[in-house]
């Protein structure tokens, strides 16, 4: 006789998770079904990308689970953070822009989720100087964003996702708008920050190449609405370096992850 779980189990199983969503679904008010059902769960400390063609819903996804825009349906769950003080406390949030403040310093651009949260200034301008120290910018704290390249914005925008020192790092396609020499120098950083940090990071993208370079796990989404058309885990030696991008293993992934969203593009341009 096969024994239920018990309720400990099941609350072990759920504190390995840091978010979990179950037949979610995002219609917007003019009636467009965004997104789902989509049940996802993503393992603590997890590297995962979602992978879909532009429109299929993945910005809704990171907008519903850091809390910015409900769900229609279904739940979300998303792991607390140690000593959250309210929801979304453990979420940071990386968007495609680095929506900096032009008139302020890129310390203070850092520095404004602290000051939001009533974090003294001292203590702020410490911590906004760990972070940037931590994405390569400690010599750029007192420059200010119309000095920097389209690269080093989009680290400092990483910077202040990390200074209140989120679980969960959510990423909305941030490196698209950047040279492929420069993307490739962040998704490396990016790596390694992970690698040091702990952090659980979803990454938005629709890049097959940079999905599978970075992932430890890709959820493929379908065209709108989107739900999981394929989840591939990306099993390879780490740390991953450039011999991991110029292997035959990360070719093989690439034909994988391109063939299971393929059907994802059916009947829209191939462009
Ligand atoms: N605030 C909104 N109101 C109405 N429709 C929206 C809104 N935001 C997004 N949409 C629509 O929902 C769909 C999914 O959008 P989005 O999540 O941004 O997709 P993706 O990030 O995958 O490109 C798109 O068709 C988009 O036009
Ligand atoms: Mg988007």
């Amino acid at each position: 006789m096969s024994a239920a779980p018990t309720s400990s189990a099941v609350e072990a199983s759920l504190t390995a998770l840091a978010v979990s969503l179950r037949g979610v679904t995002k219609m917007y008010d003019n009636g467009v079904m965004a997104l789902g059902p989509l049940d996802l769960a993503v393992r603590k400390g997890e590297f995962i990308s979602l992978l879909g063609p532009s429109g299929c819903g993945k910005s809704t996804a990171l907008r519903i689970i850091a809390g910015l825009s409900a769900p229609s349906s279904g739940t979300v769950r998303v792991a607390r953070h140690e000593g959250e003080v309210q929801p979304g406390h453990g979420i940071g949030f990386v968007f495609q822009e680095p929506t900096l403040m032009p008139w302020a310093s890129v310390r203070e651009n850092v520095r404004l989720p602290l000051k939001l949260g009533g974090v003294s200034k001292a203590e702020g301008r410490v911590r906004a100087d760990e972070a940037l120290a931590s994405v390569g910018l400690a010599d750029f704290a007192d420059a200010y964003p119309r000095e920097l390249s389209g690269g080093m914005k989009m680290r400092v925008s990483l910077a202040r996702a990390l200074v209140t020192d989120p679980d969960i790092l959510l990423m909305d396609e941030p490196f698209a708008a950047l040279d492929e020499i420069t993307r490739f120098r962040l998704n490396n950083d990016l790596l390694a920050l992970w690698r040091a940090l702990g952090k659980t990071v979803i990454f938005v993208t629709h890049s097959v190449f940079e999905s599978v370079y970075l992932s430890q796990r890709i959820v493929v989404m379908t065209a709108r609405p989107g739900r999981i058309q394929a989840d591939i885990r990306i099993e390879t030696v780490e740390p991953r370096g450039e011999e991991f991008r110029t292997s035959a293993a990360y070719s093989d992934y690439c034909r994988r992850v391109s063939a299971a969203l393929a059907p994802s593009y059916s009947g829209q341009s191939t462009l």
